[in-house]
């Protein structure tokens, strides 16, 4: 299993994806789960910034999160939401859904499960506290980063129409709010930092494999 974390516009969803599919493991985005619940609560027509009422949600919260790299997909209930939770509006309220400490115990447990049931197989996690809550113990645990810079450009080219101080404002804000649930900035011990920014997209993907290649050859 590999264990990957790192801000928002690291590129850790896309990259973690791409490996995923080279070694010809599973993938789990863990922020997803956040967005769904997220976009669920608003579609319950719920105040996400009311926890009780959010926690509440998690009764009704029928959600499907795919693990193949290939064919990725997440559902709520009967309905495809694996493009409506990339939405800016939702961007804007999940990290107040993420910070509820009785969602991230509930979702915490979800992921423990998947990664179980595919362990032997190889599954590639990433999210935000994977390498220190969720999988502390994970043989390849990796902190994905970029400067700030390059994560607001990269952020800005995937949003069409949305200027880059708007979307910079945006990161800024959702990584301060994020980073006081988790430190997802520092490595924490026995963590590899692979900085991408002086690096393309699949320069990022064989930095990563490399170091999951160099830690299966000493373990
Ligand atoms: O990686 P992302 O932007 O899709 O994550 C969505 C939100 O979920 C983000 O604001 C932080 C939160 N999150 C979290 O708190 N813990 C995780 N393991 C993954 C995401």
């Amino acid at each position: 299993m590999v264990a990957i974390d790192g801000p928002a516009g690291s590129g850790k969803s896309s990259v973690s994806k791409e490996v995923a599919r080279r070694l010809g493991w599973g993938f789990l985005d863990t922020g997803a789960a956040y967005r769904a619940l997220a976009w669920h609560a608003a579609a319950s027509g719920v105040d996400t910034e009311d926890a009780a009422s959010v926690v509440s949600c998690l009764d009704s919260f029928d959600y499907a999160i795919g693990t193949d790299p290939a064919g990725y997909a997440v559902r709520v209930g009967s309905v495809d939401v694996t493009e409506a939770i990339r939405e800016p509006g939702i961007s804007a309220i999940v990290s107040a859904v993420a910070r509820i400490p009785e969602v991230r115990t509930h979702l915490i447990e979800v992921f423990r499960a998947i990664m179980a049931a595919e362990e032997r197989a190889g599954i590639v996690v990433e999210g935000r506290d994977i390498t220190t809550v969720v999988a502390p113990d994970a043989p390849v645990r990796i902190l994905l980063t970029a400067s700030e810079e390059a994560r607001v450009a990269r952020r800005s080219a995937e949003l069409v129409g949305h200027s880059v101080s708007t979307t910079g404002e945006q990161l800024r804000r959702r990584d301060l709010a994020d980073s006081k649930v988790v430190d997802f900035m520092n490595a924490a011990e026995g963590v590899t930092t692979v900085d991408s920014t002086e690096l393309d997209f699949d320069q990022t993907v064989e930095a990563v494999i490399a170091v999951i290649r160099d830690s299966q050859a000493h373990a």
